[in-house]
């Protein structure tokens, strides 16, 4: 079966831009992207959009689909109300480039801030041990995809330009998380406290666990739950640990 839907697609670049309106045929089992690419080969022959997979893991067609971050390539048609209108429009924390492209440089910068795992000293790679449940939790962070819808969903940053430099996102408190709680990693023995710098580098505190980043994970990584909680509780203890609390007096001094 075959209808013609009405969308509203945002075009323009980083000088500005409008919803453009279009009607456009969509098929039966179809998803956004396969309507967005009917219109790039029909009435909007230059319109920008960024896509890879189009099986939900590279992480490239997110943008805001009725003002929901979601994947294009994953939003069935038939999950939309029947016979409304379908808007789509880029990223909204991110600067755009063009139409729905949006400059996500901001999250490899964040990326870039988090350091490496570090191998534990004397243990060969294949010389690891872990318990299976150390294990599974970082399985389940490493199932990101870095799509980063829910750096775009985060209220830290959607509408708060100036809260970006000091707040890494939900992605990224994620892999302080991951490090923070793996057994073998060895940052600890190299002077760096991960626990210390998620809350006076990445913005721990900025996060009041509203949970949006795990409600848009195309994942559907526990990220509040599983990372953000646990890495929130790890640096209070940290900061009442009565040794700490010494050590930094001392410091200070
Ligand atoms: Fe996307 Fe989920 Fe990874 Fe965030 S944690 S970038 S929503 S896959
Ligand atoms: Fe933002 Fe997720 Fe925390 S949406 S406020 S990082 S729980
Ligand atoms: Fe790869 Fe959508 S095109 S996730």
């Amino acid at each position: 079966m075959s209808y013609d839907a009405h969308f509203r697609v945002w075009r323009g670049d980083a000088a500005g831009g409008e919803l453009a309106d279009y009607t456009v045929a969509v098929h039966d089992g179809e998803v956004v992207l396969d309507v967005i690419h009917r219109l790039q080969a029909t009435e909007a022959t230059d319109l920008a959009v960024r896509w890879n997979c189009k099986a939900g893991k590279c992480g490239s067609c997110s943008a805001e689909i009725n003002g929901r971050p979601r994947l294009m390539c994953m939003t069935r048609m038939s999950s939309l109300p029947s016979g409304e209108t379908v808007t789509v429009t880029p990223m909204r924390a991110f600067p755009v480039v063009r139409d729905l492209v949006t400059d996500v440089s901001f999250n490899y910068a964040k990326a870039r801030e988090v350091p490496a795992f570090v191998p534990p000293p004397g243990l060969a790679p294949g010389e690891y041990r872990m318990k299976q449940e150390d294990v599974g939790r970082s399985q389940e962070f490493r199932k990101c995809i870095e799509c980063f819808l829910c750096q775009d969903t985060c209220h830290v940053v959607r509408d708060h330009e100036e809260n970006k430099a000091a707040f890494a996102g939900p992605r990224f408190l994620m892999r302080v998380a991951e490090l923070d709680m793996h057994p073998l990693d060895a940052a600890a023995e190299t002077g760096l406290d991960r626990k210390r710098a998620a809350q006076e580098e990445h913005g721990l505190g900025y996060c009041n666990i509203t949970k949006c980043c795990t409600e848009v994970c195309p994942e559907h990584i526990k990220i509040t739950d599983n990372a953000l909680i646990p890495l929130k509780e790890r640096a209070v203890d940290r900061k009442y640990d009565p040794l700490v609390w010494l050590g930094n007096k001392i410091r200070r001094r």
